[in-house]
C-alpha cells in the first residue's frame, strides 16, 4: 500500500469516507482515525497497528453536537467537564450508544470520547463529517507520534494517508476521565490536571488500582519499552554524563558530554519534545537515557507516570 502525505483535510477525508483509516493530527499526539460507526473501517486500525483487540478506542469529534450519536452524558458535572475542557486534551469515558460498534470499545458498554483544539485536526474532523474512532498513530509498544514523520517512521505502507498539521503541542496524550459512576474518576493522567478537574468537579478523584482495574484497560497493556535503558533521576547537579548517554530533564548536569541532551525551559516545553527525544535516540542506537523527573504539578504529573512507565518497561526482560 502507498501512503501519501498531504496538508489537505479534505483530501484525507476523503480516505475516511472510502472506509480507510487516516493518521491526523491532534494537539496530543497524532491519530489514527476511521469512521467510528464501521466495523470493517475499525477493524482496519487496529491491523495497522497490530493493536490487541482488547484495548477499546477514543471516539473523536468535531463538534459539541456529535457527543449524543457516541455516547449518553448522564449527569451535571460530566456536562460541566464537556463545557469547561472541550476543545482540549481531555477524554470522557460514558455509556457507549448502541450505533458504536462493540468492535470500538472493546466489548465495554462505556465510550471514551474527546473534543480535539488542533486546526487541522478539527476541519478534518468537520470534513469526514463523522465521528472517529481513533488511537494515538504509532505501532502497538512504539511512543506516540507527535509529527507526521514518527507516524510514517510507524506506519509507512501500512495506511493509505496520513495528514500533516506539524508537531503536537502538548506531546502527551489526553487525560482519560470516566465519568459513570457517581464522581469523576481519572484512568490516565494527561495535560489537563486532576487540580484543574477538581476546580471544575471538586470530588474527582485518581485511580490508583490502575493495574487491576478493568475500567481502564489500556492501562493493563504493556506500555512503550525504549530500546535503550531509562534512569529516572530528581536532583542532576552532581551528575556527570558520558557521550553514549542521552539526557532530558528541566535543569543542567554539572557535566554533560553526550550526543542527545535536551534541556527543556518548562515542564510543558518537556512534555512537548519527550516522545521524540526517544524516538531520536532509538535512531542514533543510544544505549542509556537519563531522565529528570519534573515537579508533579500541572502536566508535570502525566509526565512523571510517562518516564515512570517507561522505565519500568524498559527494566524488563524482552520477549
Ligand atoms: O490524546 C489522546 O488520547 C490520543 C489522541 C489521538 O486523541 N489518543 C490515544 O489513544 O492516546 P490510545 O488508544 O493510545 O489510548 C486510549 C486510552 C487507553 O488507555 C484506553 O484503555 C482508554 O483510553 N480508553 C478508551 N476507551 C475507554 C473506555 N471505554 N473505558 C476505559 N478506558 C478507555
Ligand atoms: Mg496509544
Amino acid at each position: 500500500m502507498e501512503t501519501l502525505v498531504t496538508d489537505s483535510p479534505v483530501h484525507a477525508a476523503s480516505f475516511v469516507a472510502a472506509g480507510e483509516p487516516v493518521a491526523f493530527p491532534t494537539e496530543t499526539v497524532y491519530g489514527l482515525g476511521a469512521n467510528a460507526f464501521s466495523k470493517s473501517a475499525v477493524e482496519k486500525i487496529y491491523v495497522a497497528k497490530g493493536r490487541p483487540a482488547d484495548n477499546p478506542l477514543i471516539v473523536h469529534v468535531g463538534r459539541r453536537a456529535d457527543i449524543d450519536r457516541v455516547g449518553s452524558v448522564n449527569n451535571i458535572w460530566t456536562r460541566r467537564l464537556i463545557d469547561t475542557f472541550f476543545p482540549g486534551p481531555l477524554t470522557i469515558v460514558v455509556e457507549r450508544s448502541p450505533e458504536i460498534p462493540r468492535g470500538v470499545t472493546a466489548g465495554l458498554d462505556t465510550v471514551g470520547i474527546r473534543m480535539p483544539d488542533h486546526p487541522i485536526g478539527r476541519a478534518f474532523l468537520l470534513a469526514c463529517d463523522i465521528p472517529l474512532a481513533a488511537p494515538s498513530a504509532n505501532l502497538s509498544g512504539r511512543p506516540s507520534p507527535t509529527t507526521w514523520t514518527a507516524v510514517y517512521d510507524d506506519l509507512q505502507g501500512r495506511v493509505p494517508c496520513i495528514l500533516n498539521g506539524g508537531q503536537s503541542t502538548v506531546g502527551l496524550e489526553s487525560t482519560v476521565v470516566d465519568c459513570t459512576g457517581d464522581k469523576p474518576v481519572v484512568l490516565r493522567q494527561g495535560a489537563v490536571s486532576l487540580e484543574a478537574i477538581r476546580k471544575c468537579v471538586p470530588s474527582a478523584t485518581l485511580n490508583f488500582a490502575e493495574s487491576s482495574d478493568m475500567k481502564s484497560p489500556g492501562l493493563r497493556h504493556r506500555h512503550y519499552a525504549p530500546r535503550a535503558e531509562v534512569i529516572l533521576v530528581e536532583n542532576v547537579s552532581e551528575l556527570a554524563l558520558k557521550a553514549d548517554t542521552a539526557y532530558i530533564g528541566l535543569d543542567h548536569p554539572r557535566s554533560i558530554d553526550s550526543v542527545a541532551t535536551a534541556i527543556c525551559p518548562s515542564v510543558e516545553s518537556y512534555a512537548f519534545r519527550l516522545f521524540d527525544f526517544f524516538r531520536h535516540c532509538e535512531r542514533t542506537g543510544i544505549e542509556t537515557i537519563v531522565c529528570q523527573l519534573p515537579p508533579s504539578e500541572g502536566i508535570g504529573a502525566a509526565l512523571r507516570d510517562r518516564l515512570t512507565r517507561a522505565a519500568e518497561a524498559s527494566a524488563q526482560p524482552r520477549v
